[in-house]
């Protein structure tokens, strides 16, 4: 699911930009999580190449290739399918929910230049020995993660974040842990650039998702929504922000607990 964040995506506006220049005074007022994010990931990670970093993982028991693009390397064919899927398995809720649904924006958001798309197609459907570890083929795709380098969300929007932006699957792939799989390896992705939080936006009604994301160790941002409490009763928020910190190693790595 998108950003919910009103600033201009993958740019901080001008309060940002001012919050930014008084990074210093206001870590002095309230300390960071992890003291070396800070100057460790400016400037590295705009437009960061994540091809050099990317190996095609394993996916057991299904054969599945994965690729990963820019979106201005995907055509507008599979830019296409890729909105239909979520159309698809989101729509409806949209339309019924606080955020609405709103083809264009969604569609610009989409091709975003600094989005990423893990693109995941499936081996077996290529029975004529299409180049599916070279192009993304419409005919064999089964899903696709896209996500970007961004900024957090107030009152942290100082710091960098990845942004999950969309996680969609067939019918037929989902149910086995591909979707996690999947979280996990963007994840890995954004850790390589030095920066340890992953963030993202679920519909509350939306189980299976949130069972997935809290298995990977989401939890609830503090730029989620809060229930409204109101004369009638409570309304509750029908979306909520997750996010995920790890502490990274000066190799970018994940620090054990030990
Ligand atoms: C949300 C979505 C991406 C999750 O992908 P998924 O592969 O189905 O989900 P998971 O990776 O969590 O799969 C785990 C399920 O497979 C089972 N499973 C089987 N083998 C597994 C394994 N090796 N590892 C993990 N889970 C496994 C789990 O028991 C779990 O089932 P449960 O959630 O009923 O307990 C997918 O359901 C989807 O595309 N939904 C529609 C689009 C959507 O809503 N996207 C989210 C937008 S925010």
């Amino acid at each position: 699911m998108q950003s919910t964040s009103k600033r201009k995506a993958g740019k901080p506006d001008e309060d940002t930009a001012k919050k930014k220049q008084n990074i210093s005074t206001s870590m002095q007022e309230k300390p960071k999580l992890f003291p070396d994010e800070q100057t460790d990931c400016q400037a590295k990670t705009q437009n960061h190449d994540f091809h050099k970093t990317f190996t095609p993982p394993e996916f057991e028991p299904f054969q599945l290739l994965f690729l990963l693009r820019r979106s201005i390397e995907l055509t507008e064919e599979v830019l296409e399918i890729c909105f239909k899927l979520i159309e698809s398995t989101s729509g409806t809720t949209y339309k019924s929910s606080s955020l609405g649904w709103h083809p264009r924006e969604k569609r610009k958001e989409m091709a975003d230049p600094e989005m990423w798309y893990m693109i995941v197609q499936d081996k077996d459907a290529d029975e004529g020995g299409l180049q599916s570890d070279v192009d993304v083929n419409p005919a064999l795709f089964v899903g696709f993660l896209s996500f970007k380098l961004d900024y957090d969300d107030p009152p942290n929007d100082w710091r960098r974040v990845g942004y999950i932006y969309e996680v969609h699957l067939h019918d037929k792939v989902r149910g086995r842990g591909l979707g996690s799989f999947m979280v996990s390896q963007a994840e890995k992705l954004v850790h390589s650039t030095g920066i340890g939080k992953t963030m993202l936006t679920v519909f509350t009604s939306n189980n299976p998702a949130r069972r997935c994301y809290e298995r990977l160790g989401y939890t609830i941002d503090e730029a989620s929504p809060e229930d409204r409490v109101t004369r009638r009763g409570i309304i509750h928020a029908d979306y909520m922000i997750l996010s995920k910190v790890v502490k990274l190693d000066k190799g970018h790595s994940p620090a054990s607990n030990k």
